[in-house]
């Protein structure tokens, strides 16, 4: 496959296409690259860039330089796939090189632009770009490092080029979990020893202690990736292992009333079996409804008492399936000594709130690694009135702010409210 490198400074690829697997690649005929200076398709004494129309700093790349370049190299090598580089394109991940795989083979001719100073024309990205890359949310001073990057990262999914297949497939990110930590001699350094399982020579232990610690790692370093994920029912299975027991309590007493003063709100039949069915979709080991008075305690008695009766089991056995799972408390103190007892530690105590508060404790919907860290299990506080009381707020470690979209409207049922903080929290989301 040809590659042409259409760049300013093509000093700058010297080294590196002379280098490792990128110059293998070379040597067994698998790609031929043509590095190409922009200069050369300026006239003489022509400037390669001009300066952008309007106020604002900065120098683009010319049009027709890019064109002549592109033109030049698709006559001599074929109608190429071109790739530009820009911090405002689609992110390099291995699913993304995994889809212009086949694209890019079927053309045999890769042209990746890279470009500097301010970038270039938006014109010439939207006529000749059939894919803009980014390395990431940062600036780089111009487009040759993430060419450099795209082109590493391509040839490694040829397996002409890296050798074994098996390496490039249990790589991370070619699927939800992250390669498996590795070892060498020598057996003992700086006081940390390699595991005894993977020097057993027991190929099945071995492989188990891979595939668990594999897991455990991406789950503790990138769980957004996971969420992102399509996953196996055995995969989800082995993901639960390493997430802490996660629990939710919807809370009727040490609420704030619309005068303002701390009391009780009434239980209402739909925040019961609705709350415990999303709350049990999502992995959720219990749902505690806490109200310190006993009519109210009697309501969802009845309720629960129904739907685990023989008539509620045979009418739905989902629903018996999630009311299983509620338990009545009189306050929060009984739903930590609940937990700490099926768990042998205090949980960690996360409130939701609609309101913004004056607090440190604030976390976002993207820090399960840190709450995780402590290795304790965790509690999801929700308030029903008009929030939790201040004294709910202060005990709890870490609050997690209000949700919502582009409206001002913030009047969400706490029905709805527990379920969309469920899903960002423990939701599964397949982007790939
Ligand atoms: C200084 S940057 C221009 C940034 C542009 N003004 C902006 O804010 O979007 C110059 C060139 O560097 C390359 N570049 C910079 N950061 C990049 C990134 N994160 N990913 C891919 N290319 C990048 C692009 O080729 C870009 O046109």
């Amino acid at each position: 496959m040809n590659v042409s490198i259409l760049t300013l400074f093509p000093n700058l690829y010297e080294s590196f296409l002379k280098t490792s697997l990128v110059f293998r690649a070379h040597e067994k005929n698998i790609i031929n690259s043509d590095l190409k200076s922009l200069f050369d398709f300026c006239l003489p004494k022509e400037r390669v860039d001009g300066p952008t129309f309007g106020p604002g700093p900065g120098m683009l790349i010319k049009p027709e330089v890019v064109e002549k370049a592109i033109e030049f190299q698709d006559n001599k090598h074929g109608k190429s796939f071109k790739i530009f580089f820009s911090p405002q394109g689609k992110k390099l991940t291995q699913p993304l090189l995994k889809s212009l795989l086949p694209k890019i083979l079927q053309t045999n001719h890769l042209l990746l632009f890279a470009s500097r100073y301010e970038g270039i024309d938006e014109r010439v990205e939207q006529y000749y770009a059939d894919e803009v890359i980014s390395l990431g949310d940062f600036i780089l001073m111009g487009g040759d490092l993430p060419a450099m990057c795209f082109l590493e990262s391509f040839l490694r999914l040829l397996p002409s080029v890296i050798g074994k297949t098996e390496s490039v497939e249990h790589e991370s990110f070619s699927g939800p979990f992250f390669d498996y930590p590795a070892y060498t001699e020598p057996v003992n350094w700086k006081c940390m020893e390699v595991p005894e399982v993977i020097r057993s020579g027991n190929h099945g232990l071995i492989e188990k202690f891979r595939e668990e610690a594999a897991v455990k790692k991406t789950v503790k370093n990138n769980f957004e990736w996971i969420k992102n994920y399509p996953l196996t029912h055995d995969q989800k299975k082995i993901i639960t292992k390493f997430i802490p027991g996660h629990y939710s309590v919807l809370m009727h007493g040490d609420i704030l009333l619309k005068d303002k003063t701390v009391g009780t709100t009434s239980v209402t039949s739909l925040d019961i079996h609705d709350v415990a069915r999303s709350s049990l979709t999502y992995g959720f080991k219990n749902y505690f409804i806490a109200t310190p008075l006993f009519d109210q305690q009697q309501i969802v008695n009845t309720l629960i008492d129904f739907w685990k009766s023989d008539y509620g089991k045979d009418y739905n056995s989902h629903r018996f399936q999630a009311i299983n799972s509620v338990i009545l408390v009189n306050n929060l103190d009984e739903v930590v000594e609940e937990i700490e007892k099926k768990e042998g530690k205090k949980p960690i105590l996360i409130v939701t709130s609609a309101k913004k508060h004056d607090s440190k404790k604030y976390i976002t919907y993207f820090d399960q690694e840190k709450v995780w860290a402590e290795e304790r299990p965790v509690l999801i506080i929700f308030g029903t009135g008009h929030g939790l009381a201040p004294h709910i707020i202060e005990k709890c470690d870490f609050i997690l702010g209000p949700i919502g979209g582009f409206s001002d409207f913030n009047h969400l049922s706490v029905r709805a409210a527990s379920s969309i903080v469920f899903d960002r929290w423990l939701g599964i989301n397949p982007k790939y």
